[in-house]
C-alpha cells in the first residue's frame, strides 16, 4: 500500500469553473472572479473583507506593510511554524522575536508573550497549528493590554473554530494560505480578512504597484496613479475561480478530515508509546495536519518515520523550528535551548496522513504498522 501524506481534494466543478474563465479569452488578470472569491471568503469566515493574494507568505507581508511596521519594530512569532511566518518581519526590516509555544495546541503561550514585550514591540503573529485553534483569546487580552497589533496566521487552520467562532475572527486581521496541502487549495494563494476599511483599502495597494485600483484597469483609457510602494502580489482569475469552486465544498471537506481523524484517534489511543491529539473542549480542529508526539523523542521518532516510509506510508515533521534553522543560526546567533518546548516538541512530532478521501482500510493499515513498529 502506498499512502501520500495529503492528497488534492477535487471534482469537475472546479475544471469546469477554471475552464469558465479561460474560455472567456478575457480577464484573466484583475477581473471579477476575484471580487467573487473575496466576498465568499469574507462571508465563510465572518469578517468584512477579503483581499487575496498569490500566496501566503505575500498576503502577511503586505499585512506587515499595511499596519506600518518599520524597520526596527519588533514581531512576535513562534519558531513552532513555517519559515515564512519568521522570515516577513525580515522581509521589512523589522525583527522576529521567537516566543515559546505550549502544549495543549502547539501555539504561542500568553504568558511567555508577556515576557518578551519590548517598547520596540508592534505586533504579535500567533500560528493555529495545523488545523487547531491557538490560545487566541488569551492572546488577544494581551494584545489589547498593551496595544500590540494581533495578526492570526491561519494558514493551516480554514474553518476551525472555538465556540462557534471561527479563527481568523479574533485578531485584527488574519492570514489565510490556499496552497496546495491546505483545507482548500488554488494551488497557490493566499489572503488577508480584516473588519477594518482602511487595512483593506491599503492591501489592494501593496497587491498591485501601489495603483489606485480599478478593475477595468485593462480597459480604462484614464490615468490610475501610483500613490505608494507596491508589489505585484496578485492572484489570476483562473485561480481565484478554483477558489469559489473550493470554497463551496469546505464544510464536506471539514467533515471528511474530522471523521478521518476521530477514526484515527480511535485505533491508535490503544499505543502507550504515543500521544495523540486531543482538543480542548469547545475547540473544532479542522485536521489540517494529524500529528502525533512519540513519548521517547527524536531517534525513535525518526525511526517510526523512517520504518513507515519503508512500509509507503508518508510522513513528515512539521516543525523543525525555525530558530535552529541554519539561516536564523547565522544571522542571530540562536542555539538550542533557547526555547525548550519547542525544540522538545519539534523532537517529539511526527504529522501522519491525513486527508478527505484517506480511506479505513487505510487508517488501518498505518494504525497496524505503526503497532508493528513498536512492537518490534
Ligand atoms: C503556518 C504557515 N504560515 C505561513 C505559510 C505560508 O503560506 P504560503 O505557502 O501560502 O505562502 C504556511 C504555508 O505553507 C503555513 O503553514
Amino acid at each position: 500500500m502506498k499512502i501520500p501524506l495529503f492528497k488534492i481534494y477535487w471534482d469537475r466543478e472546479d475544471v469546469k469553473m477554471v475552464n469558465s474563465v479561460i474560455k472567456k479569452g478575457a480577464f484573466w488578470a484583475g477581473g471579477t472572479t476575484i471580487d467573487k472569491l473575496e466576498d465568499k471568503i469574507a462571508k465563510y469566515i465572518g469578517r468584512k473583507y477579503c483581499v487575496v493574494f498569490n500566496s501566503g507568505t505575500a498576503a502577511l507581508h503586505a499585512a506587515l506593510l499595511t499596519y506600518k511596521i518599520k524597520p526596527g519594530d519588533e514581531v512576535i512569532v513562534p519558531s513552532f511554524t513555517f519559515i515564512s511566518t519568521a522570515n516577513v518581519p525580515l522581509f521589512i526590516g523589522a525583527k522576529p522575536v521567537f516566543v515559546d509555544i505550549e502544549e495543549k495546541t502547539f501555539g504561542l503561550d500568553p504568558e511567555s508573550v508577556k515576557k518578551k514585550i519590548t517598547k520596540k514591540t508592534k505586533a504579535i503573529v500567533p500560528v493555529h497549528y495545523g488545523g487547531c485553534p491557538c490560545l487566541i483569546r488569551e492572546l488577544k487580552k494581551i494584545a489589547d493590554s498593551y496595544n500590540l497589533i494581533l495578526i492570526e496566521d491561519a494558514a493551516e487552520s480554514f474553518g476551525a473554530r472555538i465556540r462557534g467562532k471561527k479563527v481568523g475572527t479574533f485578531g485584527d486581521s488574519a492570514m489565510l494560505s490556499f496552497c496546495q496541502n491546505k483545507i482548500i487549495t488554488t494551488g497557490e494563494g493566499g489572503a488577508i480578512i480584516t473588519d477594518l476599511r482602511n487595512v483593506y483599502e491599503g492591501l489592494k495597494l501593496i497587491r498591485s504597484h501601489g495603483r489606485q485600483e480599478d478593475p477595468r484597469y485593462i480597459d480604462t483609457p484614464e490615468y490610475l496613479d501610483h500613490i505608494t510602494l507596491g508589489y505585484n502580489f496578485r492572484m489570476s482569475d483562473m485561480v481565484a475561480a478554483l477558489g469559489i469552486s473550493q470554497i463551496k465544498k469546505v464544510e464536506k471537506l471539514i467533515k471528511m478530515r474530522r471523521k478521518n481523524a476521530e477514526y484515527l484517534t480511535q485505533r491508535l489511543k490503544a499505543i502507550d508509546e504515543i500521544i495523540i491529539p486531543s482538543p480542548l473542549n469547545n475547540y473544532f480542529h479542522v485536521y489540517q495536519l494529524y500529528t502525533i508526539r512519540v513519548k521517547k523523542g527524536k531517534e525513535e521518532r525518526d525511526n517510526l518515520m523512517k520504518y513507515l516510509g519503508k512500509k509507503g506510508i508518508s510522513t513528515r515533521v512539521y516543525f523543525y523550528p525555525v530558530h535552529l534553522t541554519r539561516f536564523y543560526k547565522r544571522r542571530f546567533g540562536y542555539k538550542k535551548g533557547k526555547l525548550p518546548i519547542t525544540e522538545k516538541i519539534s523532537e517529539q512530532v511526527l504529522t501522519l496522513p491525513l486527508y478527505p478521501t484517506l480511506t479505513k482500510k487505510e487508517i488501518d493499515y498505518i494504525f497496524e504498522m505503526i503497532c508493528s513498529f513498536f512492537k518490534n
